[in-house]
């Protein structure tokens, strides 16, 4: 076997929703505003006791309940997170322990909301490889724990969440092709000021929360996402008329729009979670698979195109056979 496939899916959101009008109260915006200009409706908000680990966990177990394999089946775990809840161990060492996963490679990547589509490539590596028989993926984020509540320029755009799948060995594709890319020329574009190695400089009077020039971060991701679908489909000698769903990001619906129009693709084909679930990060590629996927949309045999796009910047796509 020389391949992997996606043997099942899961998800978890936190069970509070903060809607645009509860945001209305707290910073100068409307809920016309942030709909016209994001198409985000509402987003779901950890509880204060609750981490990242916690929402992997359970979207975790949804998803190795689907594929049907148990915690003594998976030999290899990776999370993409931005929001850890430590700095080590890492969460993929977390949802290990609590799951009952035997000793295995576990661990997490940074890359922001490209996590889960970086972390995706790697199991598939493995899997595919032999060196995995049964890789546990996550995308897990807690975003509203780095965002600035105080700010309308970011605090209406994020979301907390989490989704995940089980990768197992396939005699054929599965994933068919994965793509990375990444330019840290844009840091300054979308970034987190502080963290473990760089702390708060004397004379520094930003937060620690994200920090976005949103409207610069927007024409990059549209122009980015569209050359990496296009490198995506001419490296599988694909017609964009043979993918039947697109599976973006979730960060803005006018960026989605963009990349669905470029491939010439109607919105019908293209799931959509971001107005319920706003920009969750690493976790937004995974979670709109398994809605799409728990729905009846996205059937076995279908041809998927899944896409992200982040802080440093990073970006990524997976060309995959469900
Ligand atoms: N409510 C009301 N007004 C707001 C607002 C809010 N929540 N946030 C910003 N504004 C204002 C701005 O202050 C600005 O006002 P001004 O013209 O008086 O200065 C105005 O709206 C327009 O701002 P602009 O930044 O040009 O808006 P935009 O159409 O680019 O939309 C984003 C802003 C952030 C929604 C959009 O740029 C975006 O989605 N960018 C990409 C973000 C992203 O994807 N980040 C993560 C990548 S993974």
């Amino acid at each position: 076997m020389k391949y992997s496939r996606i043997a099942g899916t899961g998800r978890y959101l936190p069970e509070r929703v903060l809607t645009n009008a509860e945001l209305e109260t707290r910073v100068d915006t409307t809920d016309e505003w942030i709909r016209s200009r994001t198409g985000i409706e509402r987003r779901h908000i950890a509880a204060d006791d609750q981490t990242t680990a916690d929402l992997a966990e359970r979207a975790a177990r949804q998803a190795m309940a689907a594929a049907g394999v148990t915690a003594a089946d998976i030999d290899f775990v990776v999370v993409g997170t931005t929001t850890p809840d430590f700095v080590f161990p890492n969460v993929g060492c977390l949802v290990q322990e609590r799951l009952g996963i035997r000793p295995c490679p576990a661990f997490s990547v940074e890359a922001a909301c490209s996590g889960f589509i970086y972390a995706l490539s790697i199991a598939d590596r493995f899997v595919a490889g032999g060196s995995a028989k049964c890789a546990l993926v996550i995308g897990a984020e807690t975003l509203s724990r780095i965002t600035d509540w105080t700010d309308r320029n970011t605090c209406v755009l994020f979301g907390d969440g989490a989704g995940a799948v089980i990768l197992q060995p396939a005699d054929e594709p599965g994933i068919m092709a994965c793509h990375l890319g990444a330019d840290g020329t844009y840091k300054d574009l979308l970034y987190h000021p502080y963290g473990a190695s760089r702390r708060q400089q004397p004379g520094e009077t930003e937060g620690p929360y994200i920090h976005m020039k949103g409207n610069e971060v927007f024409k990059v991701a549209v122009k980015t996402l569209e050359g990496i679908v296009e490198t995506t489909l001419a490296a599988s000698q694909l017609e964009a008329s043979a993918i039947d769903w697109l599976i973006p990001h979730q960060a803005n619906i006018r960026i989605i729009q963009a990349t669905a129009k470029r491939l010439g693709m109607p919105m019908e084909k293209v799931v959509l979670t971001v107005q319920d679930q706003g920009n969750t990060s690493a976790a937004s590629v995974p979670m709109a698979l398994d809605v799409a996927v728990r729905d009846g949309r996205v059937k076995r045999g279908d041809l998927l195109l899944l896409e992200g796009f982040g802080g440093g910047f990073t970006w990524g796509s997976a060309l995959i056979r469900y």
